[in-house]
Order: C-alpha cells, then sequence, then structure tokens
C-alpha cells in the first residue's frame, strides 16, 4: 500500500523519519486554509503532550483575525485522509491524530527497512545525514598518566563516546581522540622516583599502578627534601630539550599505559582513533604562538615567566611559558589545537572535559581567536559536573579498572541472589560485567550533564526504576519472544505482514508512534549535546513495552497473520530500543 505524495519540506527527511510526512501532511492541510505558506505552517506542529499526536499552537503563527475564528475555520474545513484522522480544538491548540493503521505500518516498516536492508548496514534508524561531508574531532577521556583516573575522566570517557557515536550517525565523519596527560613536571618527578623505587617487574604487571605509585612515594619524598623537587625540573627541562636517555623510561611508561588502558576502554565498548598527549605538541607550534602573541601585544612578563593578558574578556592573566623556558598545559593545547587544524582540516573540534576546566578552556580558545585562525570559533566544550560518592568497598577509587571490576562484582552479587535465573545464565561474569557496566552508563547519563550527581552502587545494580539492568532486561526481554516463539521466525518480509490488525491495541499504536519519534531523539540530541534525552526515549520506549507485555500478546495467538504482526511489532521495538542503547555505547544483551 502506498501513500499519497506529498510536497517537499526542507530540512526533513521522510525516507529516514517517516512522522516527517505526517507532519507534512497536517502542514500542507494548515497552509491550505490558513493564510501561511507549507514551510511556516510545518514549523509550528510540535509533537503533542499526554497521548495526543501533534499539536499546533496557533497564536505563533502571528496570523490576523482572531484565534477562535482561524480555528473554526480548520476544525471545520477538516476531511480525515490517510495521513490525518483528526483535528480537535483546545483553546488555541489544534491536536491531531495520525491515521493509526497507516502511521503503524509506516513506521514499521521504515524501521525494518533501515534495519535490515541498508547495503553497508549503516545507517541505521534514527540516523541522518546533516553532517553529510563534514569532519568532527571529539577529544574525550585524556586520563593523565601515572596519576589517578578520577570519575571525572570516566564521565569525559562515557559522554565522549555517546558524542562520537552520536556524530556518526549524523552522517559526521569522526576522528576520535584521546589526548593523555603524558608530558609535564610530574614526569621529572616520576623520573627521579623510578630511580629509587622503580621495578621492571611491577611495571610489566600493571603499568599504571606502578607510575601511580611511584609518584606518590616521591611527592612524599618531596615534602621532607626540597631538592627533589629541583632534581625533578632538571629532568624534565632535558626531557623537553629532547635528550634521548631522559626520555627513555618515559617512553616504554607511556607505551605501557596506553596498552593497559586500551584493554579497559575495549570492556567499556569505548575506541579511540588517535591516541595523542601533550608531549606530542610540537614546539614549533607553542613558539610561533608566543611569538604571534607578542607581536600583539598580548604578552607579560612575570618574574621571567611569560604571561598572556585576557583581563579585558574577562579570562584573567595565565602563564603560558615558565622561567625555565619549559611549556605547560595551556601553552600545550594552544599548539595542539594549531597543529590538529594543520594536519586534520576539521569543520568542528569538540573537548569533553570537565566544568572545573572551563576557564582553561575558555582562554585557549580565546587565545586562538585573538591569533585570528577563523577555525577558532569551531572548537566546542562540553562539559559536564562533578561525581560524588564512586569509592569502591575497599575505598576510594584511584583506576578505571577498580571502577569496571566493582562494577561487575557488585552487580554479580545481586544476580546470584535470585538461585533459579543465576542458573540459566550462561556466562555469569561476563554478563553481570556488561549488566554493570551499563548501569554505571546510564546513571552517568541520566541527567543533564552540567548537573553533579552522587554515583549510587544500590542504584545502580537495581533492575527496579530507570537504571542500567531494567533497560538490559527489557531488551533480553525482548530477544526472548523471538526464541520462545520459533514458529514465527523468520518473519516473511515486511511486505507479506498485515500490520493493520495491531491498529486495534492502544499500545501497539503508543510502541509505533515512540518508535516513529526517534530519529527526532537524535536529532536533538545532536543540537544540545546531551545523551539524557536518549536515555529517556530508551526508558519510555522501555515502559510502553512492558506496558503491552500482558495485552498484544504473542504466545496462544492462533491466528497466524496476527502473531506475525505482533512479532513484527516487538522485533521492530527491538531493533530501536538496541540502537538507542548502541548509540550511549551500551552493549545490548540477548540473554541474562
Ligand atoms: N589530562 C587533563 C586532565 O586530566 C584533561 C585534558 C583535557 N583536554 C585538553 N585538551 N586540555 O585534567
Amino acid at each position: 500500500m502506498s501513500m499519497p505524495t506529498l510536497p517537499v519540506v526542507s530540512q526533513t527527511e521522510p525516507s529516514r523519519a517517516v512522522l516527517d510526512s505526517f507532519r507534512i501532511a497536517i502542514a500542507k492541510r494548515l497552509s491550505d486554509t490558513l493564510p501561511l505558506t507549507l514551510e511556516q505552517a510545518f514549523t509550528g506542529v510540535d509533537y503533542g503532550k499526554k497521548g495526543e499526536d501533534f499539536t499546533v499552537a496557533l497564536p505563533r503563527y502571528r496570523l490576523p483575525g482572531k484565534i477562535n475564528e482561524l480555528a473554526d475555520k480548520v476544525v471545520t474545513d477538516f476531511q480525515p485522509n490517510e495521513w490525518i484522522e483528526s483535528v480537535v480544538l483546545d483553546k488555541s491548540f489544534l491536536h491531531l491524530r495520525v491515521n493509526t493503521t497507516n502511521m503503524i505500518r509506516e513506521v514499521l516498516n521504515q524501521v525494518d527497512s533501515l534495519t535490515h536492508n541498508t547495503p553497508s548496514k549503516l545507517p541505521e534508524y534514527g540516523s541522518n545525514e546533516s553532517g553529510k561531508g563534514k569532519k568532527v574531532i571529539i577529544e574525550y577521556s585524556s586520563p593523565n598518566i601515572a596519576k589517578s583516573f578520577h570519575v571525572g575522566h570516566l564521565r569525559s570517557t562515557i559522554i565522549g563516546a555517546f558524542l562520537s557515536n552520536l556524530y556518526k550517525a549524523s552522517g559526521w565523519e569522526v576522528i576520535s581522540m584521546n589526548y593523555l596527560g603524558d608530558w609535564g613536571t610530574q614526569f621529572g618527578m616520576i623520573a627521579t622516583g623510578y630511580e629509587k623505587y622503580g621495578s621492571q617487574e611491577a611495571l610489566e604487571k600493571d603499568a599504571i599502578k606502578h607510575l601511580f605509585d611511584v609518584y606518590v612515594k616521591v611527592n612524599r619524598d618531596a615534602e621532607l627534601d626540597p631538592q627533589v623537587k629541583v632534581e625533578a625540573a632538571k629532568w624534565f627541562k632535558r626531557m623537553e630539550d629532547g635528550d634521548e636517555d631522559a626520555l627513555k623510561n618515559w617512553r616504554v611508561w607511556r607505551e605501557m599505559s596506553v596498552k593497559k588502558y586500551e584493554e579497559e576502554y575495549e570492556r567499556l565498548n569505548v575506541k579511540f582513533d588517535v591516541y595523542t598527549g601533550e608531549s606530542k605538541v610540537g614546539k614549533e607550534a607553542m613558539d610561533g604562538a608566543l611569538t604571534k602573541l607578542e607581536e600583539m601585544g598580548l604578552i607579560s612578563d612575570s618574574d621571567g615567566a611569560k604571561r598572556v593578558e585576557l583581563e579585558k574578556w574577562k579570562l584573567g592573566n595565565a602563564v603560558v611559558r615558565k622561567k625555565d623556558g619549559t611549556s605547560i598545559y595551556l601553552t600545550r593545547d594552544i599548539g595542539g589545537a594549531i597543529e590538529r587544524y594543520e594536519q586534520y582540516k576539521f569543520d568542528k573540534m569538540i573537548y569533553v572535559v570537565s566544568s572545573q576546566q572551563d576557564l582553561h578552556l575558555a582562554q585557549f580558545f580565546k587565545v586562538l581567536e585573538l591569533m585570528g585562525f577563523p577555525w577558532a570559533k569551531n572548537l566546542v566544550h562540553v562539559n559536564y559536573g562533578l561525581v560524588q560518592g564512586m569509592s569502591t568497598r575497599k575505598g576510594t577509587v584511584v583506576f578505571l579498572n577498580e571502577i569496571i571490576k566493582e562494577a561487575g562484582n557488585v552487580m554479580h552479587e545481586q544476580m546470584q541472589k535470585n538461585e533459579d535465573k543465576y542458573a540459566a545464565v550462561e556466562d555469569p561474569t561476563m554478563t553481570s560485567l556488561e549488566i554493570g557496566i551499563t548501569g554505571v552508563k546510564i546513571q552517568d547519563m541520566a541527567a543533564k550533564r552540567i548537573n553533579n550527581y552522587t554515583f549510587n552502587w544500590d542504584r545502580m545494580k537495581s533492575f527496579e526504576g530507570d537504571t542500567g539492568p531494567y533497560l538490559q532486561y527489557a531488551h533480553v526481554r525482548l530477544a526472548s519472544i523471538g526464541r520462545k516463539n520459533p514458529h514465527l521466525m523468520p518473519l516473511p518480509p515486511a511486505s507479506e505482514i498485515d500490520t493493520s490488525t495491531l491498529a486495534q491495541y492502544s499500545h501497539a499504536r503508543d510502541i509505533a508512534f515512540l518508535l516513529g519519534t526517534y530519529p527526532d531523539v537524535v536529532k536533538v540530541a545532536l543540537k544540545t549535546h546531551e545523551p539524557s534525552g536518549v536515555v529517556t526515549f530508551a526508558f519510555r520506549l522501555a515502559h510502553a513495552i512492558s506496558s503491552a507485555w500482558d495485552v498484544v500478546i504473542v504466545k496462544g495467538e492462533e491466528d497466524l497473520e496476527k502473531a506475525r504482526a505482533k512479532m513484527y511489532l516487538y522485533e521492530c521495538a527491538r531493533e530501536v530500543l538496541a540502537a538507542a542503547m548502541r548509540l550511549l555505547s551500551i552493549r545490548p544483551l540477548d540473554r541474562m
């Protein structure tokens, strides 16, 4: 059955978001009756609240004449068609209901065809092409070698992975980048301490932990003996000057740390295209930047060190070069951005860094802007608030692998409480780890990222409420219907499934409509850089599915046609739930 053709509206993609067609149909109705162009009318068609499909707030159009007279005109003229079923006037709002049978069929078929029939498998349902031909660098995670991996880095990792997936789903070419804190005076400290406390064996066993231990010890020494810091500064100077002897150990440390991190990121379903770091920023880029700033009269001398003056922009004054000539964090970021532009010619570069560094980011963005780089306006800081209370039962967390392990253990214990279910799990260690990680991620992305939140292990492991385990459970349950009804699987091609029998179930309608909104959920997330909208969507869908279970029943449905239609609905729902979870960097489980 094919639907009547509609006019084209810019910025819409009905072939990827079929609810756009329904909106266009509504807009067309309005523009036929009221003095509005199609595009004008379209901008006023919003999703409705509380069970309404679409709502139009008439005053928004600022049309001459009385609102109720305009509304009357629309309502009296109204004839149902293949797109729209009814219109209701409520004060100055028009609520429009789409044709149920057609909406269900169109949405499910679109989900199905974009999930199964795209040659490259990507882009799947929900994706769009708004970023086609554009390139974005997304820098995230960026822990410091030899210091702790704190929860701030975990947030950056989680949000950054989401953004990478999101930009890919929007057609962008994405370069995900990990900018390691692998340079700076602390490496002089470690080198100094390593002579006394270093052990090859401990290093090979767990480089990240060993370097941290050495760093802690040498810092303790430094408190007693000021000479330690002097030694360390000398050592770092030698590193900056490229002295091979001073760099040899450091190279090994870096490489071993990266290797370890890579394993841990893989557990989290996170991958980087590029591992770079503060050490990789070239001297030329930094020197060039300093010269230019000096020429522009923005540099002042402060006790032998150089400062850039940003007071005029309420960004303070910031040291860009130390007295001994060594570089610092800020200078490396300035030089790093210049080099990245030269290498990648990005259209946008996103830094996913805690809001504690708002000033730092604002400073170096400003410096780059003052230096006249036209691309400086394409730098974006995606910030986030603090996490409190994420310590393991043993104490404060210091390392990423501890967080991961604890998430797995906490979840494993929780699952063991239900003996029967637990006995049926194929690989409990793997499964609990995956669910635990889901729990951590969901808690992190559930609210606006700028909010601080207190991490809660009890909530993380709970199967009740809007939690990670609940979401995984919802997916597992969907995946199990096919297994429990093998006579229906695999389903015939969409063209042979009669979905019209679903129209009698309001629950089926709710699910289909929600599925239809998913492409817009992705678009909004791209605008706001917020994962929370996707999380909310996933839970709304999970709830809609869970209320459908006892009403839209597959098991025991004797009419094969009807059973297939229901199965098809659940299959599509599973695909979209899985797509939303993957967008959030979560691996959807088929069994638990
Ligand atoms: N390594 C830094 C830290 O842990 C974060 C790096 C953020 N990115 C940047 N380009 N400054 O604080």
